[in-house]
């Protein structure tokens, strides 16, 4: 008899795919149009791309709900009692919201958010930990056409301000503690530090996660429990049926200036990208239990934990803690207990278990799982192998994704079919399906096998971002950096075989943990301080997290440089940005290494913090000669 719990691996042929990606590129028009039908649309498009480069507006004409796509639908189909959301919270209780329950929850909460005064195309903040109510929010938004703005509950108050005030959000949306390690950290009252110069905010609501709770104060007029909203809430709210070309959702990230970038996706495109490439890299079937344990925070939450797998009906699992908390099986033991069979996860997490041992693993029985995939940054061949063969069993393939906030779901991974092929352990294998990507030079000319490059993308795609928000020159840089193609600022170099490999950022932009930072945020943080006249904050590689940012300060007149300072810069800038961009080492120094022309000579600050040489490290922008910088590199490190 047939094992239940085990759902087949589905492979689609290698030639289909390989064809699907030609008629991609040969006629996109076509080939786009026939793939939208994997959503519902309440009126069809009447074209599918108008393409005035840099902007793309797919399926112009169209109208659609992306809510009632993700909800809706499926109570009408089969799935009515189907698990839809399994919530894995941090201490071991959990809670199954089926698509029913789950169409109640957001029809009552956008009946919440209409009665605050909500319209279409505003703007709602919500600054949650990984709670359904966050889920409920997001598709809530969505169902009436209101624009929402995730901001990672890891940010500090000023982050949380910044984007409140770039977005003029009128409702923020939060819970009173988040808990993490065992601890209980308010979140509440970060809202209230961030809101005081935030002119838009009409009201805050606020989840109830700590039961017990401790003395929350709430203003009046402005604060309200969400209990006590949704106790007063319709039953029913007609999902809104907006343009395809209604943002859905603005999502800030990180560039090379102090200021974050807000990244504006689309509805129809955003969804009809995020719905195929969900099918097309996990080959779902009914049956799948899908956990991306990416934050909601992220990209990666909105598209493959949200938006992605609920389209295609599937149950998706959200946990709410860190993955070694309380014991380092946790996630495995979530596996284990929900029968999970595709499981989506950073090479940060997989080091960080991989270093516990095997023997936790070895505890549970996860033999449900069929595909692993990972996401964030380069995946180092030995934490591939442990993946592979510890957790997949030898038996699943690993799907290494490239993509970016801006992409709004996977550009560079091997759809099932592909993965029949070797997959080689650090690749992402090839461009997907419909994505005209090449590694070219600064002049868009393509580069061959094993020389590197610039990753760009030489056609429009329906997920991609389809501008900044208040900043449409900024977004025109995307498509100016190398003429005529979208630039991802990531180094690739393509193999003999056609794998690509990708390097890591062209720009002063680390990746910690996964997480995409600005060093100009950083050293912006830094100045603020009245005790630093200059500081560079360069990248540091880092076992676990990949990187880590190192801050160099030139110090003002009349300050010492004692360890006090020190750390006292160090959690400045914890408090200002979060724990994420926190720099492992600060460095006083007398002056920062420049060149003639006054430009700070990165390469020597990297070389520095890295313990190599200068010539080991690239930069885009190439500082000064290499005399120079030799030069500098040997005075400078000899006054550290
Ligand atoms: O540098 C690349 C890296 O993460 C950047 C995008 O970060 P973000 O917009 O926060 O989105 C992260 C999740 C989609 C990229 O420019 N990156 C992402 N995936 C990979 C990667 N680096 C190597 N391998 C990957 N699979």
């Amino acid at each position: 008899m047939e094992h239940v719990l085990l759902t087949e691996q589905r492979y689609v042929p290698l030639e289909k795919i390989k064809s699907m990606h030609r008629q991609a590129l040969e006629n996109p028009e076509k080939f786009w149009g026939e793939m939208a039908k994997c959503v519902e649309w309440d009126k069809s498009w009447d074209v599918v791309l108008e393409w005035d480069p840099p902007f793309a507006r797919w399926y112009v004409g169209g109208l659609l709900n992306i809510c009632y796509n993700c909800v809706d639908r499926h109570i009408n189909g089969n799935n009515r009692n189907k698990a839809a959301l399994i919530w894995e919270g941090e201490n071991g209780t959990s809670r199954t919201l089926t698509f029913y329950e789950l169409y109640r929850e957001v029809n009552k909460f956008a009946s919440v958010l209409l009665n605050l005064g909500v319209e279409k195309g505003d703007r709602v903040a919500i600054y949650m930990p990984m709670i359904p109510q966050a889920v409920i929010s997001m598709l809530a938004c969505t169902r009436i056409g209101a624009i929402h703005t995730v901001v990672f509950s890891g940010f500090s108050a000023e982050a949380l301000e910044d984007r409140i005030n770039d977005s003029r959000a009128k409702v923020v949306i939060t819970s009173d503690i988040m808990y993490r390690r065992g601890k209980r950290i308010s979140l509440k009252s970060t809202v209230d530090r961030a809101v005081r110069e935030c002119p838009s905010v009409n009201y805050v609501v606020v989840v109830k996660r700590g039961h017990d709770s401790e003395d929350i104060r709430m203003v009046n007029d402005r604060d309200y429990f969400w209990d006590e909203l949704m106790s007063g809430a319709s039953r029913y709210v007609e999902p809104e049926r907006v343009e395809s070309t209604h943002p859905s959702f603005i999502l800030y990230t990180s560039g090379t200036t102090g200021k974050p970038k807000g990244v504006v996706h689309s509805t129809g495109g955003y969804l009809v990208y995020a719905t195929k490439t969900m099918e097309w890299t996990w080959g779902i079937n009914p049956r799948d239990v899908f956990w991306c344990t990416a934050d909601i925070g992220w990209i990666t939450g909105h598209t493959y934990v949200v938006y992605g797998p609920l389209s295609l009906g599937t149950t998706t699992v959200i946990y709410e803690g860190a993955p070694d908390y309380p014991s380092p099986d946790r996630f495995w033991d979530i596996i284990e207990k929900h029968g999970i069979t595709v499981f989506y996860t950073a090479p940060t997490a997989i080091r960080m278990l991989m270093k516990y041992g095997s023997e936790w693993v070895k505890k549970h029985d996860i033999s449900t799982l069929r595909l692993l995939g990972t996401v964030g940054e380069p995946m180092n061949p030995e934490a591939w192998k442990w993946y592979y063969e510890v957790i997949g069993d030898k038996r699943c393939p690993v799907c290494d994704c490239y993509w970016q906030t801006e992409t709004g779901g996977h550009l560079i991974y091997p759809p099932v079919g592909v993965q029949l092929l070797p997959l080689k352990p650090g690749s992402v294998t090839f461009p997907g399906i419909g994505i005209d990507a090449d590694i070219v030079d600064e002049q868009s000319n393509s580069l061959p096998p094993n020389k590197k490059g610039l990753l760009v993308v030489r056609n429009p795609w329906p997920g991609m971002l389809m501008t900044l928000w208040n900043d449409e020159e900024r977004y025109k840089a995307y498509w100016s950096r190398v003429p005529g193609t979208y630039c991802t600022m990531d180094y690739a170099i393509k193999d003999e075989d056609g794998y690509i490999w990708i390097l890591g950022r062209a720009d002063e932009v680390l990746n910690v943990a996964g997480h995409r930072i600005g060093t100009a945020e950083i050293e912006h943080v830094l100045v603020a301080h009245p005790a630093v006249s200059e500081a560079a904050v360069v990248g540091k590689q880092d076992e676990i997290k990949g990187e880590t940012p190192v801050a160099f300060v030139v110090l003002k007149e009349g300050y010492a440089p004692t360890e006090e300072l020190k750390s006292g810069l160090i959690h400045h800038v914890k408090a200002t940005m979060g724990p994420i961009a926190t720099p492992s080492i600060l460095f006083v120094v007398e002056s920062l290494p420049k060149t003639r022309s006054g430009k700070i000579m990165r390469r020597v600050l990297k070389a520095v913090a890295s313990g190599k040489e200068p010539g080991d490290i690239t930069t885009i922008e190439d500082e000064g000669s290499i005399e120079e910088i030799e030069r500098a590199y040997e005075e400078f490190k000899g006054k550290l």
